[in-house]
């Protein structure tokens, strides 16, 4: 595996002071990654949709210090500090500080608030990572002025990686893929491409609108989730059957066929699930509401001939995903019909995005 593109030559221009601020998406996956080993490299390839409206925006201070041998930094979340996250981004930090020693140079401050609240249950791990990846890779740019904007995407997406393997997938957007796979040209387990081909126009601006469903604490953090796949006596099949529906969905997204896009995102997000229950420990992360969902959500598509589809993480809130010009009704079927079973009949409006943004 090449990493050591990831390392840089030269660190002699080290700036005194710096501050960048960038506003990094959250993405759904449409084939879900669940299942890696050391370190972040997934067991399949995935594929997400990138978002728009729930996204982080963090700022980095960098403040030139005596060289130390520990990242040195404060981190504040909504304005407080925040010594509960310490520990993630201690580890993340120690993950990385091989391809970024600038990192001991440099006092940070990280002042970060993200725009969905944070006990919906929407994981904030890969628009956080993001943007704290984007923050390094702008400094990273100052003390080296060569780097390509496609590199610094490219290393972006591998170090927010090794935060959380699917904020490798933040950087960029409409449409990304995360692991190595046969059909994605330039495709790595190290790093998030985007989806190079034509997409049809039935998937510009598609819709996700999230249910909250449960906004508690995640029941089952994704380090013990993607441990469940060791030893699972299904995980073979099911790193074969992602790779082949990644295939499929490349073709999808590009002839532009809902019925087939129906079926295979509501079928992942099944498996998803599915592997959680076959697992030893096992879970059910639905929650009756989650079922109450899905089951309208068929009933709505059976009665109208809507494309609208839904999505699930690792948790029971429920992603409805339809195309734009379905947009009044589908919205419209949800104030109706799915509200009621969300927390406080709450939601969140989403669509795809473009990715990280300077700000
Ligand atoms: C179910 O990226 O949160 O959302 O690499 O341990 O941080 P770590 O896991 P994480 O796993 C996401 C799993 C998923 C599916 C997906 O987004 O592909």
């Amino acid at each position: 595996m090449n990493t050591a593109e990831f390392i840089p030559k030269s660190l002699d221009k080290l700036v005194e002071k710096a501050s960048f601020t960038w506003q990094t998406p959250s993405n759904i996956a449409l084939v879900k990654y669940w299942g890696k080993s050391n370190p972040q490299i997934p067991k399949n390839a995935s594929i997400s949709f990138t978002l728009d409206n729930c996204h982080t925006i963090t700022t980095i201070d960098f403040e030139r210090r005596e060289k130390s041998n520990e990242v040195d930094f404060d981190l504040f979340f909504e304005g407080k500090p925040k010594e509960e996250f310490k520990p993630k981004i201690r580890a993340f930090f120690k993950r990385i500080e091989q391809y970024c020693p600038y990192l001991f140079d440099y006092k940070l401050t990280i002042n970060s608030e993200n725009s969905f609240p944070h006990s919906s249950g929407i994981a904030s791990s890969a628009s956080g990572m993001a943007a704290i990846a984007m923050c390094l890779m702008s400094l990273e740019a100052e003390i080296n002025a060569d780097l390509s904007k496609e590199f610094i995407n490219k290393k972006a997406s591998f170090l927010a990686r090794l935060g959380s393997g699917s904020a490798s997938r933040s950087i960029e957007g409409p449409i990304v893929v995360w692991g190595k796979h046969p059909e994605i040209k330039g495709g790595s387990d190290l790093f998030g491409v985007k989806f190079s081909k034509d997409i049809h126009s039935n998937f510009k601006n598609y819709q996700d609108t999230i249910l909250l469903v449960d906004k508690g604490e995640k029941q089952v953090s994704s380090t013990v989730g993607h441990n469940l796949m060791i030893n699972h006596p299904y995980a073979e099949n099911r790193f074969n059957q992602a790779n082949d529906n990644l295939e499929k969905m490349a073709s999808i997204l590009q002839n532009g066929d809902l019925d087939t896009f129906i079926n295979l995102v509501e079928s992942e997000a099944l498996t998803l699930h599915a592997m959680m229950m076959t697992s030893n420990p096992y879970f059910i992360l639905m929650k009756p509401n989650t079922l109450e969902i899905i089951n309208k959500i068929w009933e709505f598509r059976q009665e109208t001939n809507s494309k609208v589809c839904f999505t699930l993480d690792a948790g029971a809130n429920v992603h409805v995903l339809y195309p734009e010009k379905e947009k009044e009704s589908v919205v419209q079927f949800i104030d109706n019909q799915l509200s009621k079973f969300c927390q406080k009949n709450h939601y969140i409006c989403d669509q795809v995005g473009l990715g990280a943004k300077r700000l």
